[in-house]
């Protein structure tokens, strides 16, 4: 991938806007409902680290899948997102829970809260769609208050040979023909073009270690089709 990836703010707000009513049926059947289980282990294993009434931002929330899950832990969870209609999605999702989750339109680059305001900051499937990363990671580490915990679920590309392969396949040739299928060829391959162009685990580890966060670490889940990453804000 030779070509840099429009990342433009406007441009991903209104792919994710258009797509936002059917979000939920293509997330979860293109992972054959798989991602349920990485959000239900990646809240698990940051449940190890920070206690169950903790305040998590949950950056890139979308239509909030994971911030509901995080909120029937019982940790007070803010969304933040650039688009108002996967929120819109998020709020009827999250209505009734206790405590409810509060939703907030806004940007990663510039994270409308003040210094050291959360535990923990999640974000899952959302950091590889940043325009500017190490603009988000400083904004994150702002945010988070001192030893606050980042954690991060993106997708990722297997190690082991065959598996790359055969996942290669389904991902470059079988997703972008079902989205054309289902009226969503840009936002398919968008999400083909941006897999294929996000950095490999230790390269991202290695960016929040530039952005001043430390022991970091990742996980690998299902034979690497995604990935688990995690890290601390210094000062404790
Ligand atoms: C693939 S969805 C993931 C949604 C959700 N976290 C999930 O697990 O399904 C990516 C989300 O990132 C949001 N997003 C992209 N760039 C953003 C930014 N700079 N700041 C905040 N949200 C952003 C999009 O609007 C979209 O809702």
């Amino acid at each position: 991938m030779s070509e840099r990836l429009d990342k433009d703010e406007k441009r991903i707000s209104g792919m994710f806007d258009s797509i936002a009513s059917k979000y939920d049926r293509m997330n979860h059947g293109m992972s054959l409902g798989i991602d349920r289980l990485w959000r239900s282990r990646f809240v698990r294993q940051l449940g190890r680290k920070i206690p169950g009434n903790a305040t998590v931002l949950d950056l890139a929330c979308g239509t909030g899948d994971l911030t509901k899950a995080l909120s029937e832990k019982g940790y007070h969870v803010t969304g933040l997102d650039i688009s108002s209609e996967m929120m819109a999605v998020a709020r009827e999702k999250c209505r009734y829970l206790s405590p409810k989750p509060t939703f907030v339109l806004g940007s990663a680059a510039q994270i409308p809260f003040k210094d050291n305001s959360f535990d923990a900051v999640t974000i899952a499937f959302g950091l590889r769609n940043f325009d500017n990363r190490e603009l988000c990671l400083d904004e994150i580490r702002r945010v988070l208050k001192p030893g606050g915990r980042l954690a991060v679920l993106e997708f990722a590309l297997p190690r082991n040979p065959t598996l790359r392969s055969l996942y290669l396949f389904y991902f470059k040739h079988v997703l972008p023909l079902a989205g054309r299928l289902v009226g969503s060829g840009e936002a398919y391959g968008y999400l083909v073009d941006s897999v294929l162009a996000f950095p490999r685990y230790e390269d991202i580890c290695g960016e929040f270690e530039d952005a001043g966060f430390t022991g970091t670490g990742f996980k690998s889940y299902s034979g690497g089709i995604a990935c688990s990453y995690y890290a601390s804000a210094p000062g404790r």
